[in-house]
């Protein structure tokens, strides 16, 4: 009897049990039961943490569009697949079939092949939230080209330097977006990227917001007239388990930008799984994920699981705010939403604008709330609980992150008890350990440490883009045997799970990763500039936001300290997005250095947070006078 389904929680133990002592025979049966290959695999599972190299279902062969489209064609194929719901509400929403989805794959495919893309090619889709953005992954992973969808609200620089990392060959982007009441002219910052792009030859160009764009002769393209020219068939390429399907980038605390790859099989059937239960998918619900496709959540939970589940997932092209903070709620009741997904920054901010539009709409469809991406506060868990789910709905909050590629600590809703602000237990195979700093493992309840996994699971990230050696030191160096999250948290005393929130340099401002790095990187560029160090300090909407302490160069002195803060946010917003803009700026006549002259950014963080009482100690500092001078001049 398979185990795909769990429905009650000595289920949950019963399965979880099975999954830890017999993980091979585990995930064979799900895979068998649940999805279509070409051929099964040879060995359900391969893995050395030292390596690191972890194969799941090797030597099988599939296409993931066959088990996310035409195999539901039989049965679903007059189903919506995809609601697409526009940002202007007065413009209709659109229901897309199963067999519509599978018609305009099909055709994207063949132009993307006419363009002369081929299997194991790079591709970057840098496209709003519109049915093309979902429909362009879909036909990348039918020709087996490997997509790279990057954001599309981050810089052209942002954007160039991910082209050039995975050297795309093919650029899908769209002539504009809307965000609200604004329009954004995407195809200008693709064109400034891809000056600094070689590797491009083609670029695909979706007409949005029927704008006057520039078109490259014999680079760019409009879509449509080739898709209307295209054939409806093209046969799936049969995939190895362990081909890439995508990369998708996400920060590191230093460095470029990561290219996490994961591979076809083994992250098919994970995000097809964690779906199912996290949200207890029913045939005839309807599921909404606000995120946006360019972060792992919309890979996983907007395309893949929900399409391999036969599912109908929303997609909406807006923002929480337009026309009012009522707009969330106002989808809910018209599409009658049963599952809705969405990050703690945007419940923060409905909670605090628009509260009192939530009685306005019929929000009685709802039977699921999952929150994903940071830690969600207390405050915000009560509201979205009492005002949302009226009580009724269980919370899912899911830990996991764009290299996990799929939930790996969450409630099972209606299984799992919920409680507040934790992430309950690992979800069915993931085996979570809680490290102390020498690399002991912390047993037993009510212990606190560092978050790993010692074992793998189907869906992991199996390598950084062109950089294997990354990827070791970054997630297999911190502990022997174990992938490191670098994240901290605490296990209750029946073994809950709570997030306690990054351990390393990266800040999750609005739900999103931002390491310090890089935009310490942008702010130094600037020739008034001598030193800058950001940290995170606590904020009632984005959960964390950015404060930046800045030393200037003696010529710096003279300048207008406002236009200065000014030109400091240009520069990251043109370097890297507005997503990482400064909240706050310090300028400062130096920074706490320890005596081996790095930045001690406990104490900054500490300030920042206004937390003054517990500095520690700051005398072995090789300049403890600037600490005094900080603390006074702290905004
Ligand atoms: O710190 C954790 C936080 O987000 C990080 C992963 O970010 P990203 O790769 O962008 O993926 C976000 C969407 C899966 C994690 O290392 N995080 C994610 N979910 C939660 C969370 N922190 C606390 N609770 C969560 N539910």
């Amino acid at each position: 009897m398979s185990n795909y389904h769990i429905k009650h929680l000595e289920e949950y133990f019963k399965v979880y049990r099975k999954s830890v002592r017999e993980p091979e025979n585990f995930w064979e049966e799900i895979a068998e039961e649940h999805f279509v290959w070409r051929k099964k695999w040879d060995k359900v599972l391969d893995w050395d943490f030292s390596k690191p190299a972890v194969k799941w279902f090797e030597g099988a062969k599939l296409n993931i569009t066959e088990n996310c489209i035409d195999r539901h064609l039989t049965t679903k194929g007059d189903k919506t697949a995809i609601l697409f719901e526009p940002n202007d509400p007065n413009e209709k929403a659109e229901h897309i079939s199963y067999n519509q989805l599978h018609e305009r794959v099909n055709k994207f495919a063949n132009v993307l092949k006419e363009q002369g893309v081929k299997k194991g090619d790079r591709v970057c889709i840098y496209v709003p939230m519109i049915p093309e953005l979902a429909i362009a992954t879909l036909a990348c992973a039918r020709i087996g080209a490997i997509h790279s969808v990057v954001f599309a609200g981050f810089s052209s620089k942002a954007l160039a330097t991910r082209i050039n990392d995975s050297d795309c060959k093919l650029v899908i982007t769209s002539d504009g977006s809307y965000r609200g009441k604004k329009t954004i002219d995407l195809k200008g910052i693709v064109d400034e990227a891809l000056e600094n792009c070689d590797c491009v030859e083609s670029v695909l160009v979706v007409k949005r917001i029927n704008s006057d764009i520039y078109l490259k002769e014999g680079r760019d393209k409009w879509l449509q007239p080739l898709l209307d020219n295209a054939s409806a068939v093209c046969k799936a390429e049969i995939m190895d388990a362990e081909d890439p399907l995508f990369i998708l980038y996400t920060s590191g605390s230093t460095g470029t930008p990561k290219g996490m790859v994961h591979t076809t099989a083994g992250y098919m059937v994970y995000t097809a799984y964690t779906f199912k239960n996290a949200f207890q998918y029913r045939d005839d619900d309807v599921y909404w994920c606000t995120a946006d496709i360019g972060w792992i959540t919309g890979h996983s939970y907007i395309v893949y699981g929900p399409l391999a589940n036969g599912a109908t997932t929303v997609m909406f092209e807006g923002v929480p705010s337009y026309p009012s903070f009522g707009r969330f709620w106002e989808i809910v009741e018209k599409h009658k939403v049963n599952q809705f997904y969405t990050a703690p920054t945007a419940i923060r901010a409905l909670s605090k604008h628009g509260g009192e539009l939530v009685e306005k709409y019929d929000l009685s469809s709802l039977k699921v709330l999952g929150s994903v991406g940071e830690p969600i506060n207390e405050e915000a868990w009560h509201w979205y609980n009492d005002n949302i789910g009226k009580k009724k709905s269980p919370i899912v909050d899911t830990w996991w992150q764009t290299e996990t590629g799929g939930m790996m600590i969450t409630p099972i809703p209606y299984v799992t008890p919920t409680k507040p602000t934790y992430a309950t237990l690992p979800f069915i195979g993931v085996q979570p350990a809680l490290m102390d700093e020498n690399g002991n493992e912390l047993k037993g309840n009510q212990v606190e440490g560092r978050l790993c996994i010692k074992y793998p699971w189907p869906s992991m990230a199996r390598t950084i883009w062109g950089n294997h050696q990354r990827y070791k030191e970054t997630y297999f160096s911190a502990f022997d045997n174990m992938y490191f999250t670098g994240d901290g948290a605490l296990r209750d005393e029946v073994g809950y799970y709570r997030i306690t929130g990054r351990v390393d340099d990266v800040i999750i401002v609005s739900g999103h990763n931002l390491g310090t790095a890089p935009i310490e990187d942008a702010i130094n560029e600037h020739p008034a500039i001598a030193e800058s160090a950001i940290v995170g300090f606590p904020h009632d909407i984005k959960g964390s936001a950015l404060y930046g302490y800045i030393t200037l160069k003696d010529a710096g002195e003279y300048r207008n300290h406002d236009n200065l803060k000014k030109e400091i946010n240009q520069l990251i917003t043109d370097r890297i997005g507005p997503i990482a803009k400064l909240d706050k700026i310090q300028f400062s006549d130096g920074l706490p250095k320890t005596r081996s002259g790095k930045i001690m950014r406990r104490i900054l963080r500490k300030i920042a947070s206004n937390e003054l009482d517990n500095l520690g100690d700051t005398s072995t500092l090789l300049n403890p006078e600037v600490v005094q001078s900080i603390i006074d001049k702290r905004l």
